[in-house]
């Protein structure tokens, strides 16, 4: 099941350059939240930060506090620990490109020390029926490598793969902008079915897309979290003026 994700007081930093200014945002469990705004308001490294990959990147650090569900994601957890609860889904599909179909999906299982064929096995079939591409798959799982597919397929591999070690949470950073509208149709109806079992955050540059798949968004300008409130609200009434410009395309 999917679990909340709470956020107090985050700033984030590339060495002395500060890109995020004291996010505060409590996103719902089991529910598809968007983040939007213009390109370098932060939406990616506000993602980053939650699954502290944000870190890794040579003098970036963060402050505040995060916590997925139980977890203080800055309190001593590890990343290893961390990344089995939250997934995460980037822009380009990257699966493993020699790897077969099969072995991209179990790879982060293999990893965790996961051997048990018939186990593997079942957890494969079944991370692949939910991101929708069993059925394209299942007759060449150990024939086909990832890179054979197409970029829509190559995706909801990724997916796949993110799915399989059971995660609660789910982070797609503009997941389907390498894609073309029946891939990105068949992803956002994809993220549908997911949020019943997983909490997931999409980063989107698609207002309908936020529109189609979120119950909440949150916008972003020059690293700070302007507002956040039920899509709707901010698609067809927003409180700030600066979401109004936005959503109504006056900038951006
Ligand atoms: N690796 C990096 N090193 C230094 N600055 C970065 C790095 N990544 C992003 N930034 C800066 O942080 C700000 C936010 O970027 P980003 O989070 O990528 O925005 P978005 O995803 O909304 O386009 C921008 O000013 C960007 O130039
Ligand atoms: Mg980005």
């Amino acid at each position: 099941m999917g679990v909340g994700i709470n956020v107090e007081h985050l700033n984030a930093f590339y060495g002395k350059t500060q890109a995020l200014f004291d996010v505060n945002i409590a996103v719902a469990a089991n529910h598809a939240t968007a983040l939007i705004g213009p390109s370098g308001c932060g939406k990616s490294t506000f993602i980053r930060c939650l699954n502290r990959m944000h870190e890794t990147i040579p003098e970036a650090r963060v402050e505040g506090a995060v916590r997925i569900g139980d977890l203080g994601v800055y309190n001593g957890t590890s990343a290893t620990q961390l990344r089995r609860r939250v997934g995460m889904v980037f822009q380009k599909p990257n699966p493993f490109p020699t790897m077969s179909i099969y072995d991209n999906v179990a790879a982060g299982l293999k990893l965790n020390g996961f051997r048990k064929r018939k186990q593997l096995d079942e957890i494969v079939h079944k991370s692949l029926h939910s991101s929708a591409l069993w059925d394209e798959v299942k007759d060449h799982l150990h024939k086909k490598s990832g890179a054979s597919l197409s970029g829509g397929q190559q995706q909801r591999l990724c997916i796949a793969r993110a799915l399989a070690v059971q995660p609660e949470v789910l982070l797609m950073d503009e997941p389907c902008s390498a894609l073309d509208p029946i891939s990105t149709g068949k992803i956002e109806e994809l993220i549908f079915q997911l949020k019943e079992q997983y909490t997931i955050v999409i980063v989107t540059h698609n207002m309908q897309q936020a529109a189609r798949v979120a119950e909440f968004t949150g916008f972003f300008l020059l690293g700070k979290m302007i507002e956040f409130d039920k899509t709707e609200k901010i698609f067809t009434n927003p409180s700030d003026k600066r979401t109004e410009d936005y959503v109504t395309g006056r900038f951006g």
